[in-house]
């Protein structure tokens, strides 16, 4: 691995939402490059998995329904039970949608 350009975040843990694919993964990525460990949070838990296993260095999956307030309390509060907190917040889960203008 190469080593951390922002040595000062070694050793800090952050929770990422919809971390299992896209962004948030590639969010999840760098922040693991830079010696964090990271808490992937996201409603496909079996993708979450997956990129937590790819990703190594730590990273942990969790399942997550971001619209649901007792869902997210519920995630955040076994995140903070098993690593005993967290310093980073991605909150980047999320769809869009595209449609013609006129619809
Ligand atoms: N891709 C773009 O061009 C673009 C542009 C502007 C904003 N965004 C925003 O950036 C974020 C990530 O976009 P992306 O393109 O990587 O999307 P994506 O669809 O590739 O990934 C979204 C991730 O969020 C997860 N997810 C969806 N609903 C969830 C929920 N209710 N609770 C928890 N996890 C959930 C999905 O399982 C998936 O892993 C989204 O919020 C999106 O709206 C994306």
């Amino acid at each position: 691995m190469q080593s951390p350009s922002f040595p000062e975040l070694s050793g800090k843990r952050a929770i990422v939402t919809g971390g299992a694919t896209g962004i948030g993964r590639a969010i999840a990525t760098a922040l693991s490059r830079q010696s964090i460990q990271v808490a992937i949070c996201d409603i496909n838990l079996a993708a979450a998995e997956q990129a937590a296993a790819e990703i190594g260095n730590g990273a942990t999956a969790y399942a997550i329904d971001v619209r649901k307030r007792a869902s997210v309390e519920a995630t955040f509060s076994e995140v903070v039970e098993r690593t005993g907190g967290y310093e980073i917040l991605c909150a980047n889960a999320g769809v869009s949608t595209m449609q013609h203008a006129l619809e």
